[in-house]
């Protein structure tokens, strides 16, 4: 995996650097404590995939500025305040397999530790200069609130289909990705046009594609990273696996899947959903996501970039970890 995030970051490898300055750079205080939660939040810091896709798209479209390293530190800091503040929402000790800052600093520290990297955010948005690229980071942060709370408060009805799963991940995962492309473009100083609009759709069906992947993962042993098998099932959360066999049972299985659901039979859902053939509709729609991302790509040179956008979809589609 992280032979194929060094092989896809070559076009771009000089900004990356510049990018982890201008990030670090971002999260200095001279509280102690902020310190030692910046300290854990970066040990395990992730693959960060996210600002990699925000250079690339920049040099796809036209070429990287100083205001596209901020605006990648920008997006970099304000996901991972989500993820600090969601696993307090979540009540989850674990984060990419190490204790998550709830487990190392409890709720109330872990909060504030999260509103520094949103802060830290802010700044790097200002730092672009660019009133677009502040308003598009504002708009993410809203969008990711709203997905949160989807996720949280959807009634019974509307959680157990397909259209109100798609409806979440869009707005939780893939808006995400869609905002890098928009970034990547925006920091170019170009108008955004169709091509910036072709790069922002290969994002939302790339953001599509990794959250079904994680979602598989849940109903793998030893393949969601750092988070136990399961937990999705544990926290309440249907994902599509599941929502596809649930939705061809006839209303008695309906009953029996939704018990075992709610009382968290893991072991009964996971060898269901493997026999009804949710694993393979999910393994489908991910091929079919990927293949829409690629197509957005076509109407571009082919160039090393190019070609490591298309090494990115492919490794986020066909990733085992
Ligand atoms: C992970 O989902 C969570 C998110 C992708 C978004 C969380 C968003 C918020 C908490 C609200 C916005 C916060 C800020 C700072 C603007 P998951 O729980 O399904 O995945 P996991 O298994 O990685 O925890
Ligand atoms: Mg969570």
């Amino acid at each position: 995996m992280k032979q194929a995030i060094q092989q896809i970051s070559e076009p771009v490898k000089a900004a990356i650097e510049q990018f982890k300055t201008a990030y670090q750079a971002a999260l200095q205080s001279d509280n102690a404590l902020i310190r030692q939660m910046v300290d854990h939040v970066n040990q395990s810091s992730g693959k960060q995939m996210r600002p990699l896709l925000v250079l690339l798209c920049a040099q796809l479209y036209g070429d990287i500025t100083p205001a596209t390293l901020h605006a990648a530190a920008s997006i970099e800091l304000l996901h991972v305040a989500s993820l600090i503040h969601d696993d307090v929402i979540d009540e989850s000790n674990l984060r990419r397999g190490e204790p998550s800052l709830l487990a190392k600093f409890k709720s109330k520290t872990a909060v504030l530790g999260g509103d520094f990297f949103l802060s830290a955010s802010l700044s790097e948005a200002a730092l672009t200069g660019h009133i677009d690229i502040v308003s598009t980071i504002s708009d993410m942060g809203k969008a990711l609130v709203k997905g949160e709370l989807l996720q949280l408060s959807g009634s019974k009805d509307a959680i157990y289909n397909q259209n109100y799963y798609f409806g979440v991940i869009k707005a939780k995962t893939a808006a995400l990705f869609c905002t890098c492309a928009k970034l990547g473009a925006l920091s170019t100083l170009k108008e955004l046009d169709d091509k910036a609009q072709r790069l922002i759709e290969m994002s939302e069906n790339l953001g599509i594609c990794f959250q079904l992947k994680d979602d598989v993962f849940d109903y793998q042993e030893g393949g969601h990273i750092g988070k136990p098998v399961g937990n999705d099932i544990q926290e309440g959360k249907m994902t599509l696996p599941l929502l596809y066999v649930y939705e061809q049972a006839s209303n008695s299985e309906k009953e029996e899947i939704l018990q075992a659901f709610n009382s968290k039979d893991i072991a009964y859902i996971q060898q269901l959903v493997v026999e009804k053939g949710g694993m393979d509709y999910t393994q489908q729609q991910i091929t079919y996501y990927k293949e829409k991302a690629l197509q957005c790509l076509q109407d571009f040179e082919d160039t090393p970039t190019r070609k490591a956008i298309e090494q990115f979809i492919a490794l986020v589609a066909d990733r085992q970890k």
